[in-house]
């Protein structure tokens, strides 16, 4: 097994709610990231899966030390980021860098597309002297797939899935180690999705890079993820491998995730292994007690209620997943995206 290049630890991420406007008063907690652990290899893909509002943005937003956890630990190489300071912080924050969902808005638009791939050498100077920095930037520009000689365009003259292009080459301008691609292609046509994906795949053949990589559909991250993670309100419902999460699942919540993935033909599938998820997730302000699944689950019991599962590994599977019940259940044939 390749070197653990992320281990995070026990992560908790809690956003106060408060009442007032003069005197703001906290009157609870909303736990957006509440006990996420895994670990991340050299040269891998971590998928993380998770309906919207699961806690997917603020965990890369820890990942990333943008904001400091509440709790529980981020190790890179070993050493807890919180811990880092002065020249050690800067060249972590060289080797983790972040692609967001909407470029556009994510894209100063009064930039030059030269100015906005090649702004991180500004802080950063060490990775590209200021005589190289154009030079460097077309090589970026090529290296995503866009016409170098574009270098002086602004944002609004690309299309969507060039303007990703743009960011993803933004991203890789320090030549980081780790990139945490959040809902990279959710804002693109699906046709161009697919381009986005085989590049980002490319991309991390030839460099060698390790992806976070997020999406709120199970489909999204099959063919890209060594692993995978299902979230559910801030925690993580079942790890495993590509395999072990799409072949056998045993979370209830995965196994109705993936009997909602679209098949190209529906007489495929039969009726009684379509498991339809109802009912809205709740609040992360007020979490079920128990398991957070609770209330959407159609296997809860009583215990369920009272006792929070854990995420391990139980007889008769071969992942961990946090349902006191955990089973392989089968799942009628899924399409990739
Ligand atoms: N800065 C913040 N302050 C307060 N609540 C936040 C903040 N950021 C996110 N949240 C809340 O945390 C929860 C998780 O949000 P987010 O991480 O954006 O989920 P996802 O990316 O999975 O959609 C949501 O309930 C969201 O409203
Ligand atoms: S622990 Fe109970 S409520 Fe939670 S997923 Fe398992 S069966 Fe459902
Ligand atoms: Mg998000």
């Amino acid at each position: 097994m390749a070197e653990k290049i992320l281990e995070v630890r026990d992560l908790v991420k809690h956003y106060p709610v408060t009442r007032g406007v003069v005197f703001k008063k906290t009157i609870g907690q909303v736990r957006a990231v509440d006990g996420v652990s895994f670990d991340l290899h050299r040269g891998e893909t971590l998928g993380v899966v998770g309906e919207s509002g699961c806690g997917k943005s603020t965990l890369s937003r820890v990942l990333m030390s943008l904001e400091p956890p509440t709790g529980g630990q981020v190790l890179y190489k070993g050493r807890n980021v919180a811990t880092l300071k002065g020249g050690e912080l800067r060249r972590l924050r060289r080797q983790i860098q972040l692609v967001m969902q909407d470029p556009y808005t994510s894209l100063n638009p009064r930039m030059t597309v030269g100015d906005l791939v090649g702004e991180p050498f500004e802080i950063h100077t060490e990775v590209a002297p200021r005589g190289s920095r154009r030079r460097r930037v077309q090589e970026l520009l090529d290296l995503v797939g866009l016409n170098p000689e574009h270098i002086n365009r602004y944002p609004h003259q690309f299309s969507g899935g060039q303007r990703q292009r743009i960011g993803i080459a933004r991203a890789l301008a320090l030549r980081p180690e780790i990139i945490v691609c959040d809902e990279p292609v959710s804002a693109l046509d699906v046709s161009i999705q697919a381009q986005v994906m085989n590049l980002l795949e490319q991309l991390q053949r030839d460099l060698g890079l390790s992806y976070v990589f997020i999406a709120h559909d199970l489909s999204v991250v099959r063919h890209l993820s060594d692993r995978v993670a299902v979230m559910y309100l801030g925690k993580i419902a079942e790890i495993g491998t590509e395999e072990e999460i799409y072949e056998r699942p045993t979370h209830p919540y995965t196994q109705a995730l993936l009997s909602a993935v679209p098949v190209p033909d529906p007489t495929s599938r039969s009726q009684k292994a379509i498991i339809r998820l109802t009912g809205d997730v709740p609040s992360p302000a007020n979490p079920p007690s128990g398991c957070r699944f609770r209330t959407r689950c159609w296997k809860a019991q009583d215990v369920c209620a009272r006792e929070e599962p854990a995420l391990v590994q139980r007889r008769g599977t071969d992942h961990p997943s946090a349902c006191h019940f955990a089973e392989v259940r089968e799942i009628v044939a899924t399409h990739e995206a």
